[in-house]
């Protein structure tokens, strides 16, 4: 075990980097050399990275693959991806293929509102609090004047305040809730901002009131932050075709294939258990692209599972009809994103990202990340109610396993080949590779790996 350190933040990069290596690694050298081998060539690129966040000592690689042939309303996309599983990219690209050929995705922005909240303590008159909070409305609104002037010029701003009564919740417990339009930003800084004013606004304003006790002058205010919550910022995304046009490529008829991937729906609708599976696979979809174009990933993330979990039951993000011959599959999901701000005129590869998609707006990215959710569920869904998901999904796998074993090209050739037909477990590929090098005891593969 290593000691703890002081003032680390205050050292130098490789001063750091000597800690780590000497406190933690056998091989100091060696700990040196691969974190400086993940260093960008470019110092320049490099310094931008190191300044994204505290302590940075190196990057962290991430494969950055394309999903070609999305078409979403209409226009063809090729989708930047971020992400580490094999399968995705592959699932999502094969997904694209099938609904190009049939109408593409149809995206429909239903509104794209944010909030953000004071939380604060209040002990006394609901009726005096709610009296003050009318009456400074339009003083909530000039305070904030200069930190909205650049997002009203855009067209955004502040929309509603209103008080909450949270009390019957918790012992005094209120909120001025307040909706934005953010435009084409996330919109985090510009909310904490106005809120933090509120707070300050609401705060000399109960300071000066008269008509309230010393009691209900001393409100504390708990916090001001937005809300990773964003029912009404939301997205939906849809495909639909004749049944006749379902090919499944499965050995099983358009209609039977239409019943089942109905059903699997249905499961994830009632059953949370594989909703949340179901849902993962959504997410795999969306992350991708959020992380590709610079976005909060966490954020979506929380917002899209708060979201399934709306009724009170945790349930399926998408959802698919059958009627009068016609397969009906969507998915709505909250999408809080930004295209202009935080890493999106930093990052190279989120430039690079924003400038393949053709530099879309807010509203025009969230319909096409949401396709690329519902294009995963679509694969996902696909394989699970016909082949199975092993197939597919240990093919992408198998380049892994190969490079576990660091075969040669040559060797991995060979063996791709000889899994065209079959699935490549790993136990089978482990054989088929001690079978090539002429290994007797499969054991001895992994051994100092
Ligand atoms: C794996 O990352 C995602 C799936 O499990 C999703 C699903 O089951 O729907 C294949």
């Amino acid at each position: 075990m290593h000691k703890p350190i002081k003032g680390f933040s205050k050292l130098s990069k490789e001063a750091k980097i000597e800690w780590i290596a000497n406190e933690m690694f056998q091989d100091p050298n060696k700990a040196w050399e691969t974190l400086k081998s993940y260093w960008h060539t470019d110092e320049k690129t490099q310094k931008l990275h190191d300044d994204f966040i505290e302590n940075t000592v190196t990057n962290y690689f991430l494969p950055f693959g394309v999903a070609p042939n999305f078409l979403i309303n209409g226009k063809h996309y090729t989708i930047p991806m971020a992400i580490e599983e094999s399968s995705v990219v592959a699932a999502a690209s094969k997904a694209a293929q099938f609904w190009m050929n049939r109408g593409g995705f149809k995206t429909t922005i239903v509104s794209t509102t944010k909030i953000g909240h004071v939380h604060f303590i209040y002990s006394g008159d609901t009726a005096k609090l709610e009296n003050l909070v009318e009456r400074i409305n339009s003083k909530f609104y000039e305070d904030t004047r200069e930190i909205t002037a650049n997002m009203r010029a855009r067209g955004g701003g502040i929309l509603s305040i209103r008080l909450r009564n949270k009390t019957d919740e918790l012992d005094g417990y209120y909120q001025l809730e307040v909706r934005f339009e953010t435009c084409d930003s996330m919109g985090a800084n510009f909310i904490n901002s106005c809120l933090e004013q509120f707070a300050k606004t609401l705060t000399n304003a109960v300071e000066a009131d008269e008509s309230m006790t010393a009691e209900e002058k001393d409100i504390q205010i708990v916090m001001c932050i937005l809300s990773n919550y964003t029912p009404e910022c939301l997205v939906r995304s849809e495909v639909s075709c004749p049944i006749s046009e379902l090919n499944a490529d499965a050995g099983i008829t358009p209609e039977e294939f239409a019943q089942k991937f109905q059903r699997a729906v249905k499961i994830a609708e009632i059953e949370p258990y594989r909703a949340t599976t179901h849902n993962k696979g959504i997410m795999n979809g969306i992350d991708a692209v959020v992380l590709a174009t610079g976005n909060d990933f966490r954020a979506i993330e929380a917002a899209c599972h708060t979201y399934a979990s709306r009724t009170g039951k945790y349930s399926s993000l998408t959802h698919c009809t059958i009627e009068d011959g016609t397969f009906r599959f969507w998915i709505e999901v909250p999408m809080s994103l930004g295209v202009v701000g935080g890493l999106t005129t930093l990052h190279p590869m989120v430039k690079f990202a924003l400038e393949m998609l053709g530099k879309p707006n807010a509203e025009e990215l969230m319909g096409i990340i949401a396709s690329s959710g519902l294009a995963q569920n679509f694969a996902a869904l696909r394989a699970l109610t016909t082949t199975g998901i092993q197939k597919g999904h240990m093919k992408m796998h198998l380049f892994n396993i190969l490079n576990q074993l660091e075969a040669t090209e040559e060797e991995k050739k060979q063996i791709v080949t000889f899994f065209t037909d079959k699935v490549p477990h790993h136990r089978d590929v482990v054989n088929k590779f001690c079978e090539l090098r002429g290994i007797k005891n499969t054991s001895e593969v992994f051994k100092n790996k």
